[in-house]
């Protein structure tokens, strides 16, 4: 495969989304051709599962269900976009991707993360990221970020969660970054905006220069 797979993750309000802008921005100025895309989402079917998922449902919806919705989706996603765009030689990036599944549904959740794994490996044909760029933050300045920022669409399922299962999935991210440490590179995403771009340049500089 030419091109090159680099995923954002870390719990909402940590600022993947601007930092991913700002990445594909770097990387264009470069003269790479860049593809920016989002999980769960990134094509017209994927997009729909995302409204399912996103959406309040007058039953609970298991954990189970949750796996296998966000894996249906990332097949699609997988599939359509994101092998095509790195069989063209493009960097493609993407926020979010299996690491959410497994912190989420697995370490959030407890489902068996092994498990949330396997069912992913299916779904994603084994596809796995260069390099994942973990935004780190502490729960509480997560929550108070997104208060702060007041989304105007309401908040969705996951902001109703409580701080155990924001904790869980903090714990699950990290657990996973030890387990991977040469593809999961922790960022302080508690810093300034430039201060986490510039953690975020020294983390994708290294493998734009080797071959
Ligand atoms: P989204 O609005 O994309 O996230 P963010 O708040 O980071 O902008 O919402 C996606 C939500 O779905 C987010 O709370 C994390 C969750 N999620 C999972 O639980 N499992 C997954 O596999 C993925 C991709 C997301």
């Amino acid at each position: 495969m030419k091109g090159m797979f680099i995923t954002f993750e870390g719990p909402d309000g940590s600022g993947k989304t601007t930092q991913m802008e700002l990445l594909a921005r770097h990387l264009e100025l470069k003269g790479f051709k860049v593809l920016c895309t989002r999980e769960p989402g990134g094509t017209p079917l994927a997009e729909a599962i995302r409204r399912l998922l996103l959406s309040p449902w007058p039953e609970q919806v298991l954990g189970i269900t949750e796996v296998f919705l966000y894996a249906a989706g990332r097949a699609q996603h997988v599939r359509e976009k994101l092998l095509p765009a790195l069989e063209a030689g493009r960097i493609v990036l993407s926020d979010r991707f299996v690491d959410s599944s497994v912190a989420y549904q697995g370490f959030g959740r407890g489902l068996d993360p092994g498990l949330v794994g396997r069912i992913n490996e299916l779904a994603t044909g084994g596809l796995t990221p260069r390099l994942t760029l973990l935004l780190d933050l502490p729960p509480e300045e997560g929550l108070r970020r997104r208060r702060a920022a007041e989304r105007k669409d309401g908040p969705d399922r996951f902001e109703e969660e409580d701080l155990d299962f924001h904790r869980r999935v903090r714990e699950g991210y990290l657990e996973l970054a030890r387990r991977e440490p040469g593809r999961i590179k922790i960022i302080n995403a508690a810093a300034s905006r430039d201060e986490v771009f510039r953690q975020v340049r020294e983390a994708v500089e290294p493998l734009l220069e080797g071959p």
